[in-house]
Order: structure tokens, then C-alpha cells, then sequence
């Protein structure tokens, strides 16, 4: 399992990176990482986490955080790149030569669920890749550069891509080295996938409170889902 920690959080503009910053109390990159644990715990030996962190960011945000990620059986923490997929490939580098599968998650989604993730593995083992997301809800407008609407889309087939993504590691690691050669950069992981043409990829349905913390205001609505799941719970265990 590799978390992706080392953007800039430059949308968010912040002077503590993004994934740093705590969500009800919790700093992202830390509910994320335990999510992930509860996917597969990697004190077990079925998995490994890898973090991948800005280098700046070491001494400073991630030094804290360390003792708990260790704790939970995160085996590496390496540093990113420029790219988000440049990060995902030095994780992935630091992964055990004898991984089968590889989830990628961005730690700036911190609610992602967990049940979903784990059909992921499944969908993955059997297709060769798999992701979370959600169809879309709105009415799609295709809009021409002066803003005017050109049409209306079906909006049917469109979902919206969300991670954990879940790759078999050698057509990763193929697709990973082809758009290296190439110099193609692509967006999330499954997207590699396609791109290389020699997997398939499939959607497990994920969760609109899954989103990934991006803005300000998506901080606020993280920790408000958070308050309300802790309510639900509450009221589950004293009815
Ligand atoms: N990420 C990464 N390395 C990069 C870019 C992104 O590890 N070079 C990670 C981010 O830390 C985040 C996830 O990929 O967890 C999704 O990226 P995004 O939400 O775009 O985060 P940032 O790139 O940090 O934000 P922004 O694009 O606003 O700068
Ligand atoms: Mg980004």
C-alpha cells in the first residue's frame, strides 16, 4: 500500500501542507494511514505501507507523526516527486519485489471506505485493476472557450475517479516504465493502465464523503462527515 503525502497542497494554501493539517484533531496523513491499516494491517505481513512525503517536509510536519506510522507497521517513508505519478513511482520502488497487488491511496482523502477498498483488492486480483468512484450526479455541459455551451452530455457512463486505486503490481510496474519511456504523465494510477492498453480496470462503487481534501472548505465538511459518524455511532452503542 503506498500513501501519497508529498504535494504541495498548493490549491489549499496553506502554510502547513495540507495533509498535515489535523481534521478533528487527527492530522490527515494520519487518518488516512489508519484507514489504510484497517484495509490490510500491515503488522500482519500480508502487506506493507510505504509513505511517500515532500522532502521538505521531513523534518518538520512528518517528524511527529512518525512514531504512530511506524507503530503501524508503515515500512518506508520515501520521498516524492515532482509529479504525483513520480511519487507513486518511488513508492512503488520501495515496495517488496514479491508484491502482487498495489493500492495507492492519496492521503488527502482521509474518509475513504474501507469495505470498497477492500472489494478493490478483489475487483483488482480478478480484472488487473480497479477503483473507487462515484457516478456523476449533475448535468454535464460541454462548453466551447468563449463559455458557450456546445451541449449536453449523457451523463450515464461518467464517473468521478477517487482512490484507493488498485493495480496488479507487474502491469504497474509495465505500464509505470512504458510512460517513463514515452514521457506521459497521468493523472491517478489506473489511468496508466489504460493508457498502456494491456489491463483492464474496474469501478467499485465508492463514497461521495470520500473526498479528498483539496480547499478549505473541504477540511470543514471532512470534519462535520467525522462529527456526524461519531453521532451515528454514539447512538448505535446507546440507543
Ligand atoms: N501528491 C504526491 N506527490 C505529488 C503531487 C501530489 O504525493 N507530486 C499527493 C498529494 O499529497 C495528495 C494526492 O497526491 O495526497 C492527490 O493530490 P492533490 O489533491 O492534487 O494534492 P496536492 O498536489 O498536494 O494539491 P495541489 O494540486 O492543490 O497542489
Ligand atoms: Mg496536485
Amino acid at each position: 500500500m503506498i500513501l501519497l503525502a508529498a504535494g504541495r497542497g498548493s490549491r489549499f494554501g496553506s502554510e502547513v501542507p495540507k495533509v498535515y493539517l489535523p481534521c478533528a484533531g487527527v492530522p490527515v496523513l494520519l487518518r488516512s494511514a489508519r484507514r489504510l491499516c484497517q484495509v490490510a494491517d500491515p503488522r500482519g505481513g500480508d502487506a506493507e505501507l510505504i509513505v511517500v512525503v515532500g522532502p521538505a517536509d521531513r523534518a518538520t510536519h512528518l517528524r511527529p507523526l512518525e512514531p504512530e506510522l511506524r507503530a503501524l507497521g508503515c515500512r518506508a517513508i520515501v520521498d516524492g516527486g515532482d509529479t504525483r505519478q513520480q511519487s507513486m513511482a518511488r513508492g512503488l520502488a520501495a515496495a517488496d519485489a514479491d508484491t502482487r497487488l498495489v493500492l495507492v491511496h492519496d492521503a488527502a482523502r482521509p474518509l475513504f471506505p474501507v469495505a470498497a477498498a477492500r472489494q478493490a483488492l478483489a475487483e483488482a486480483e480478478r480484472v488487473g485493476a480497479a477503483l473507487l468512484a462515484v457516478p456523476a450526479t449533475d448535468t454535464l455541459k460541454q462548453v466551447a472557450d468563449d463559455h458557450l455551451v456546445t451541449r449536453t452530455l449523457d451523463r450515464r457512463p461518467v464517473w468521478y475517479a477517487q482512490t484507493p486505486q488498485v493495480v496488479r503490481a507487474d502491469l504497474l510496474r509495465a505500464a509505470l516504465a512504458a510512460a517513463t519511456a514515452a514521457g506521459h504523465d497521468a493523472t491517478d494510477d489506473v489511468a496508466l493502465v489504460e493508457w498502456h492498453g494491456r489491463g483492464r480496470v474496474a469501478v467499485v462503487p465508492g463514497s461521495t464523503q470520500n473526498l479528498k481534501v483539496t480547499r478549505p472548505e473541504d477540511l470543514t465538511l471532512a470534519q462535520a462527515l467525522l462529527a456526524q459518524a461519531a453521532d451515528d455511532q454514539a447512538r448505535d452503542d446507546h440507543p
